[in-house]
């Protein structure tokens, strides 16, 4: 049977790793589409606020760079990996200028103009480009503006991905749920990569968008692809505390700049847990504040930059500054209340060092993918340059291989004869909101085998509930949403119970320490070794 559509190359996601990817395979006349679940600034990707780590400063060295990627990943990184995706630093950056992003500048000693670099955590340089604190937004405005004006570039908003087509493990298309009009399309491509982002929407609590619910690693598990490193999910220290505002980040920046982590009493408390204080790597810095909320019984900390000149924090945090003020915080004047929250998936599909998967012309680029960049713990501000180093290598790949490759025919197409509309979309609202609590709960900053257990208990159960809920009824975007998430969520449970140490982001009570009597391994998950 003919499919709705053929491309030569769909990529489905259009953040920063998806449209990199695309607009480096327009310059070769394919035929590529983009999906995005939502609008097409729906991923993480617009809301990225330090920006870019890479080696601009005279006095740093791609060197120093990959020192404190391997040291903030806790002997997890691949060597190899970092050195390649930080090499291509400066080189990505160009690019992205290309494309018409407009980095902030400053003006050197001797008048010229040159990058502004910010100072993040578990970086012994300042290392991050970016644009004021709003980076992310810059950087997907031009992309997507590049992408539209494009002709070789099809963009697709809300389209969900429900499932990949895979024919004797070689992947041919990919069964996507049109939400404006509620139908099922059948896209049929010679390459599909996955570009969907991470998994942070597992957390109650979480600084991602509404799209990062770990789908692309939930297709290409059902699909048979390996996974990896899934127990390293990152929280970062400081998200705004409101009740309304739970979801607004507070760059990394603002500490970079000596801002300071505060108690209730005013009193400094970082230099008690690691001589890098507030800049220490992300993974430490969150477990001290959760340590410092639970023994204190208190609902968060805060961060305070407020010693600074007012005119010095708007001009170079304007954004967070404005949005701090519409929740009656003035951040030049009073310290902000935050807690750590959901950030970052640092584990992902497995993938080599073109971004290819285990199923063949399958690729997985950005935070979906696990690359053996971040190790235990990603260091602040690698992951957009993974997107834009791992897209370009992909785009290499693709078009050694596109060539060689026909259209696949005949994909079956989707058949919902037995489903009819379901009366109770309430079960999809509860299951939801049931796995975000016992996620946050029991699998969050410090974990044990008890809650480990108890987590994977609720799964078992949801997974049957939301299996026959598929089963019998036509799929919306929260139930593809949510069938996903307890996909993810089994699999970040099932790597952090194989983890039987403390590392990185990996914290338990009942191995409270680093296993350094074998060599480190990363956690890999088989598909048909598991269910
Ligand atoms: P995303 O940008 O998340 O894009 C995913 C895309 O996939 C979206 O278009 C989405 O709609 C689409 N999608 C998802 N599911 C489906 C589906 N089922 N079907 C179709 N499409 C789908 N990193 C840094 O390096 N520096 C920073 O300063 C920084 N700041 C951050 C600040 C915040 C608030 C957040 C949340 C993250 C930050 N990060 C930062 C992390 C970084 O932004 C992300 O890791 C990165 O942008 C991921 O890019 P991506 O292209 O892989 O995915
Ligand atoms: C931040 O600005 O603190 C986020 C940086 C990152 O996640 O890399």
């Amino acid at each position: 049977m003919k499919a709705e559509f053929n491309f030569d190359v769909l990529v489905i996601g259009s953040g920063g790793a998806g449209l990199t990817l695309a607009l480096k395979l327009a310059q070769q006349q394919t035929r590529i589409a983009v999906l995005s679940k939502f609008a097409l600034t729906s991923g993480s990707t617009y809301y990225a606020q330090g920006g870019i780590s890479a080696v601009f400063d005279a006095e740093d060295s791609v060197e120093s760079h990959t020192a404190d990627t391997l040291d903030s990943g806790a002997g997890l990184c691949n060597e190899e990996i970092v050195k390649l995706t930080v090499n291509h630093g400066k080189k990505s950056i160009d690019w992205l200028r290309e494309q018409g992003v407009l980095f902030t500048e400053e003006q050197s000693v001797s008048g010229e103009k040159k990058l502004h670099l910010n100072r993040e955590g578990g970086h012994s340089h300042r290392r991050v480009v970016h644009m004021d604190d709003a980076t992310g937004k810059a950087i997907s405005l031009s992309l997507i503006e590049r992408a539209q004006e494009n002709r070789h570039i099809k963009l697709f908003e809300n389209y969900n991905i429900i499932d990949l087509i895979t024919q004797k493990n070689r992947c041919i298309g990919a069964y996507v749920f049109n939400s404006s009009q509620q139908k099922i399309e059948t896209f049929t491509a010679k390459i599909i990569v996955l570009a969907t982002g991470g998994a942070s929407k597992a957390y109650l609590y979480s600084t991602n968008p509404q799209s990062s619910t770990g789908d692309g690693m939930a297709v290409a598990w059902r699909a048979g692809c390996r996974v990896s490193n899934l127990e390293f999910m990152q929280f970062h220290p400081t998200c705004l505390y409101h009740p309304a505002g739970h979801s607004f980040l507070i760059s990394e920046a603002i500490r970079g700049e000596g801002g300071r982590l505060i108690l209730p009493d005013g009193s400094p408390f970082m230099h008690h847990f690691d001589d890098r204080g507030e800049l220490a790597p992300r993974d430490i810095v969150a477990r001290a504040i959760d340590h410092e909320i639970k023994k204190r019984g208190i609902d968060y900390v805060y961060l305070d930059i407020s010693h600074k000149p007012a005119s010095f924090i708007r001009e170079h945090f304007p954004n967070i500054y404005q949005r701090c003020l519409e929740f009656d915080f003035d951040i030049t004047q009073q310290p902000i209340p935050v807690v750590p929250a959901a950030h970052y998936t640092c584990g992902g599909i497995l993938t080599d060092s073109f971004a290819r998967t285990d199923i063949e012309n399958l690729y997985a680029v950005g935070e979906v993918a696990c690359t053996g960049l971040h190790g235990a713990n990603r260091m602040a501000s690698n992951s957009l340059l993974e997107c834009l180093v791992f897209a370009e290598r992909a785009s290499e790949d693709i078009q050694r291989k596109l060539p060689q490759l026909s259209m696949p025919k005949n994909l079956p197409l989707w058949d919902e004869s037995q489903v009819s509309n379901s009366d109770e979309e309430v079960v999809v609202s509860h299951n939801w909101n049931e796995l975000r609590h016992f996620m946050w709960d029991y699998v969050g900053i410090v974990r044990t085998d008890k809650r480990l257990n108890r987590a994977m208990n609720r799964v078992a159960l949801l997974k049957k509930e939301i299996a026959e809920y598929y089963q019998n009824f036509r799929v919306t975007s929260d139930l593809l949403e949510l069938r996903n998430l307890v996909v993810v969520a089994e699999l970040i449970i099932r790597c952090a119970q194989e983890r039987k140490e403390s590392r990185g982001l990996h914290y338990t009570l009942d191995y409270p320490e680093i296993d350094n009597s074998q060599p480190a391994k990363n956690t890999i998950l088989t598909p048909t070794n598991f269910n």
